[in-house]
């Protein structure tokens, strides 16, 4: 079936006991047993629930994996990842992996015995010199948050072949719609749900997508170990998200094109970065690899301080964290998503402090450019 028609209907078969065309949230946390030797499939809410596993056949569908696991966050997912690793083990990751990733990597899991080398993966050469004998993974976001960089998904597939790494890419900033990195070779895809895929701002969710069984396996027993899985009733708000999640993304593609490009002529503005615009280093390969090319961008105002007079004066777009809701936010990349990364760091990888980033909603498209030229007429 077509992705579209995926998405409203697996995982979300009518309910069999009642028929209801939805299936109903499983508010519960403990199921009953009918003796002592058998049961219904369902045990305790920590271990998983009906709305979790629906949710879960959804998205191992539309990215084209074998089975996806669900987890409270983004982080949650990723963490659940890299505890596929043991003590020893060496990751590759990109210089501007998204500052979430770059905290729980730098601050918490260099205590387990984990080795990381940060790299700009968007050069193969790079990658290649940062492999030892003891790296076992590739970790991999493209477009990358919030310089959107892209990264070769096929080239880096065939570097995990040939050097036997897993490669993992965080596919949070397109979603499965426009980019669906398991048919380049990628073993584990990881989504913070939070964003396109429930696309409505009403929950944080993560999500980790698997396509090979002792991976699973490993993954499903953290998240039944460490009590990681998602709720019934967010769980719940997701699915219902992702039935729409085709024609949301065609509408933010349609307006993230139409605003990159105001943008780029906007005297104001020193550069954008999006790779649907010609200007973009990495066009070509963007269209060779991608459905479309989303809406998430980042545009250079070329001080802090023009950055903050934009961001204090837009009215339509909220200034908030997060993206890929149907309402455009707008934020500082230096001070919310990436404060985490030291400024000698942010500066080294390309984050400026004039760096403004967008994610563009589904509102009118003439309502977005008239908020921001008016607030531009501020800087
Ligand atoms: C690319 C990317 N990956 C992962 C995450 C973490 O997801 P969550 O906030 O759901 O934990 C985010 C959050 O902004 C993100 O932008």
């Amino acid at each position: 079936m077509g992705f579209s028609t995926d998405a409203i209907h697996v995982g979300q078969e009518p309910d069999p006991l009642t028929g209801a065309v939805v299936a109903p949230i499983y508010q519960t946390s403990t199921y009953v047993f009918e003796n002592l030797d058998t049961n219904k499939g369902y045990v305790y809410a920590r271990t998983t629930h009906p709305n979790r596993m629906a949710l879960e056949r959804t998205i191992a569908k539309l990215e084209g994996g074998k089975s996806a696991y669900i987890f409270t966050s983004g982080m949650a997912a990723i963490d659940a990842v890299f505890r596929l690793l043991r003590p020893g083990d060496h990751t590759i990751l990109p210089k501007t992996v998204y500052g979430g990733t770059y905290r729980l990597v730098s601050q918490l899991l260099v205590d387990f015995g984990l080795e990381f080398t940060y790299v700009d993966t968007s050069s193969l050469d790079s990658i290649e010199r940062a492999i030892k004998p003891n790296t076992r993974m590739l970790y991999i976001e493209t477009p990358s948050n919030p310089t959107m960089i892209v990264t070769d998904l096929a080239a880096v597939g065939d570097i995990a072949r040939r050097r036997n790494l897993t490669l993992v890419v965080d596919n949070t900033f397109l979603s499965p719609y426009l980019q669906r990195p398991v048919e380049f070779g990628a073993h584990i895809v990881v989504h913070s749900m939070t964003k396109y895929l429930n696309g409505h701002s009403d929950c944080i969710g993560g999500a980790v997508v698997l396509t090979r069984a002792e991976d699973a396996e490993k993954i499903y027993f953290v998240q039944r170990a460490a009590g990681a899985g998602l709720a019934p009733m967010d769980c719940f708000l997701t699915s219902r998200g992702i039935k729409t999640l085709a024609v949301r993304m065609e509408r933010h593609d349609s307006n993230g094109a139409a605003i990159a490009k105001h943008l780029e002529s906007h005297p104001k503005v020193k550069r954008v970065l999006y790779p649907g615009l010609a200007s973009h280093p990495q066009h070509d390969l963007a269209k060779r690899q991608q459905r479309g090319f989303g809406a998430m961008m980042t545009f250079d105002l070329g001080s802090l301080e023009a950055a903050r007079k934009l961001l204090n004066h837009v009215r339509l777009c909220s200034l908030a964290e997060s993206l890929g809701g149907v309402e455009t936010l707008i934020s500082h990349p230096a001070s919310m998503t990436h404060s985490a990364m030291p400024p000698e760091v942010r500066k080294e990888n390309g984050i400026d402090d004039g760096m403004v980033r967008l994610s563009v909603g589904i509102e009118d498209v003439e309502d977005l450019i008239a908020d921001l030229d008016q607030a531009l007429q501020h800087v």
